[in-house]
């Protein structure tokens, strides 16, 4: 009785590191990210909102201008933003590489049809 109570004590613990790892090292949570910090601009479904519009996203659902971009394209515009255009602001000093490069991915991978 006593014993099997600690196994499953180890084993709950064992659990628990592993997600807890998971959450903070190997994965990044792009919808999350996406969710707090793009979708005021670009919107859930990707066409922008209003806000956005006014300052001057593109339709990532646009395939047509969506393959005119690159991967690369989308990591320095997040890290850099566009120099020509001050209402997008850079995300270098918001989120590690990691994070942008994840959602540069993200952002091409949920919308290329
Ligand atoms: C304050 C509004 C705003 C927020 C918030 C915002 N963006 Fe943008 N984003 C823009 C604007 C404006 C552009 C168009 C820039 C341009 O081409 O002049 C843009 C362009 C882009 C592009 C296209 C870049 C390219 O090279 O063509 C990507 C990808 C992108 N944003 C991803 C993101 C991601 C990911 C986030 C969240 C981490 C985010 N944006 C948050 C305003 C925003």
């Amino acid at each position: 009785m006593r014993s099997k109570a600690i196994v499953s004590f180890l084993f709950s613990g064992s659990l628990f590191c592993l997600s807890f790892s998971n959450t903070f090292a190997d994965e990044v949570d792009t919808d999350a990210i996406y969710a707090e910090k793009c979708a005021l601009c670009h919107g859930e479904d990707g066409k922008g909102t209003p806000t956005g519009i006014n300052f001057g996203v593109k339709n990532f659902t646009d395939q047509d201008w969506l393959k005119s971009r690159t991967v690369d394209d989308f990591t320095n515009s997040i890290t850099n933003g566009n120099p020509d255009n001050p209402n997008y602001l850079p995300f270098g000093d918001i989120l590690s590489e990691e994070e942008i490069a994840a959602m540069a991915n993200y952002v091409m991978g949920r919308f290329k049809q």
